[in-house]
């Protein structure tokens, strides 16, 4: 949900559809509401409303449509558009559709994207902009206590905020991510990390004892990887798996379970590739 123009078409399009980010300039304004269905996480169906966000729209949703719009929703992502010049009127619709929300969907989650944040080059003044809204936001959020992220189509801040809306969806998270730790740990593994299958988003990942890796990273490899698998798909041959051997390390991308890819990387020069994947193999049972 947001105004016109904030973005969210444009956010659905490069999570959700492989679009590029200058690809979005195209878009048109959304007419009414966008329903689409992701498969997501092998049995989770992901359905995503977009809300256009011309005025004749706004109206009919929190009015004849009320019920429809915000019944049953498990999560509220609402974007403000950095470039506003009407950000009172931002903050209105915020406002109404928050109460709307607290009357029929009193569990659900709220995310607040502070989009375009590209729009600002300083990175001490796009964290002080991030935490006004922020405050902003708290203080008129009543019963709900929402995250609020600063994001870009233009970089990884887009990837990172989307990986954690979607994966609170996922029930199980923690399982996964206490038998991914145990993974890394047994096979000496510097990092593992598991990517759903159909938006390559990182579901978790656990790290070795090597320094945190660049926060662009996973957004790098998801986006590296969908235009393989994509230029695989046109030369009809599926993407199956990649492993690359470096000197300083050895990389493994393997379908992993019905709905994940694991991303393997070994430091330790002795430890043999076939060893690893034998290890991804073992594995397998113990995440499906
Ligand atoms: P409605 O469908 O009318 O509700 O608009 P919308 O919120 O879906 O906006 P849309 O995704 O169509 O984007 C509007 C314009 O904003 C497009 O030209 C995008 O290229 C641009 N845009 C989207 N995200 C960003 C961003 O992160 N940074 C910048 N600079 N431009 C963006």
């Amino acid at each position: 949900m947001g105004r016109s123009g904030a973005g969210k078409t444009s956010m659905r399009s490069l999570i959700f559809a492989n679009f590029t980010a200058s690809d979005t300039r195209r878009l048109g304004a959304t007419i009414d509401v966008e329903h689409s269905t992701v498969q997501f996480m092998g049995n989770l169906s992901l359905n995503i409303w977009d809300c256009g966000g011309q005025h004749k729209y706004l109206d009919n949703y929190l009015n004849e449509q009320k019920e429809n719009i915000f019944g049953n929703v498990e999560v509220l992502i609402f974007v403000f558009d950095l470039e506003t010049n009407d950000r009172d009127s931002e903050y209105t619709l915020y406002d109404d559709c928050l109460q709307s929300l607290a009357q029929l969907s009193r569990d659900a989650k709220v995310y607040c994207l502070v989009h375009k944040i590209d729009k600002i080059t300083d990175p001490e003044q796009k964290r002080n902009v991030v935490d006004s809204y922020e405050s902003a936001i708290l203080q008129r959020s009543g019963v709900f206590q929402p995250h609020v992220y600063g994001t870009s189509i233009w970089d990884h801040t887009l990837y990172k905020a989307w990986s954690q809306i979607v994966f609170t969806l996922v029930p199980n998270m923690a399982t996964i991510q206490g038998n991914l730790e145990r993974f890394c740990e047994l096979t000496d593994a510097a990092e593992v990390v598991l990517f759903e299958r159909a938006t390559f988003l990182v579901v978790c990942r656990a790290m070795g004892s090597g320094p945190d890796p660049h926060p662009d990273r996973y957004m790098a490899v998801s986006q590296s990887i969908k235009q393989y698998r994509d230029a695989c798909a046109d030369q009809g041959t599926p993407f199956r798996s990649t492993h690359i051997r470096t000197r300083s390390y050895t990389l493994f991308i393997e379908p992993f379970t019905k709905s994940t890819y694991i991303l393997v990387i070994t430091a330790d020069p002795d430890v043999e590739p076939a060893v690893t994947k034998a290890n991804i193999e073992a594995a397998r049972s113990h995440f499906t």
